[in-house]
């Protein structure tokens, strides 16, 4: 079976507070985009569960949120671990904020359920993805929806208006962890209007939504990557984007535009700043 991950953008993203089991509670507004991985499932036959990808420094095995996500499906089943082989190629940049990892997550979940004639709901689906990530029940529902709690309580939301998304992943990586604990120490200058963002999204107005895209994370970035990701925030809006934002825990920057001509400049200039620089639509 072939299966597309898609990666998401965080159109908002807002941190309410710490919760007494360590994790934050959130507000963000989340968008498939079309950059996706690509899975390859194969039985093998062997009862062994075996992950590989084409990018070396991926864990491989157990480790791999994808193997986590086959194991959790099996159990919710009742079933013991099967023999498959799980291929993965990687085209959404790691550790990132683009959810690579919980959508290859998630990208599983559904192939193994429709496999099995799908004795599992989406909502019972993502149930079972919550255990293997904040971010995997998102990922199991796709395109554009509110996202509260964990990351895990999803209302569905009108699609984002068409258009075109530059997505850049500047060359540094962040740890999701550790950016959770700086922004406990933070003062938070300023937060998303997620309510305005969530109207805009339900009048189908694309110009409102995009001037409301904002990420609390940014303001807790260490100073020389907070530097470098308003500027390519800046070369986006200049180069005609309608809004840009960074995503989940960044680094990724990308920007929301109206004009495919606009666009494709955009991604040419920003393709100078890094290698991982992508031209997609929404999902
Ligand atoms: O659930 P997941 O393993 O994707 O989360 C990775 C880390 O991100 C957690 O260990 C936690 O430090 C942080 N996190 C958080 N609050 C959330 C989601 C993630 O603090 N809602």
């Amino acid at each position: 079976m072939e299966v597309q991950a898609f990666a998401k953008l965080n159109l908002t993203l807002d941190v309410l507070r710490k919760r007494p089991d360590g994790y934050h509670d959130l507000r963000m507004i989340m968008q498939s985009i079309t950059l996706a991985d690509e899975l390859t499932l194969e039985e093998n036959g062997t009862g062994e569960l075996r992950v590989h990808s084409d990018l070396r420094f991926l864990p491989v095995g157990e480790k791999n949120l994808a193997a986590q996500a086959a194991l959790r499906y099996w159990q919710a089943r009742g079933l013991p671990p099967q023999g498959l082989d799980i291929a993965i190629r990687k085209r959404i940049p790691v550790c990132a904020g683009m959810g690579g990892g919980s959508s290859d997550a998630a990208a599983v979940l559904r192939a193994l359920n429709q496999r099995d004639g799908s004795p599992f709901s989406v909502e019972e689906l993502a149930r079972i993805g919550e255990q293997v990530g904040a971010d995997v029940p998102y990922c199991v529902l796709g395109g554009t929806a509110l996202a509260e709690g964990k990351g895990e309580v999803l209302t569905p939301l009108p699609a984002l208006p068409r258009c075109w998304v530059v997505v850049c992943k500047p060359e540094f990586a962040i740890s999701t962890p550790a950016l959770f604990a700086r922004i406990d120490s933070v003062r938070l200058r300023r937060r998303p209007d997620t309510r305005g963002a969530v109207e805009a999204l339900e009048a189908g107005d694309l110009v409102e939504t995009a001037r409301r895209l904002y990420n609390v994370f940014e303001d807790a970035l260490p100073e020389r990557q907070r530097d470098r990701v308003f500027a390519l925030k800046n070369l986006l809006i200049g180069g005609g984007a309608l809004g840009a934002s960074m995503s989940g825990t960044g680094p990724t920057v990308y920007g929301l535009f109206d004009r495919e001509d606009r666009a494709r400049e955009a991604c040419a200039r920003l393709s100078q700043e890094s290698r991982e620089t992508f031209l997609c639509r929404t999902v």
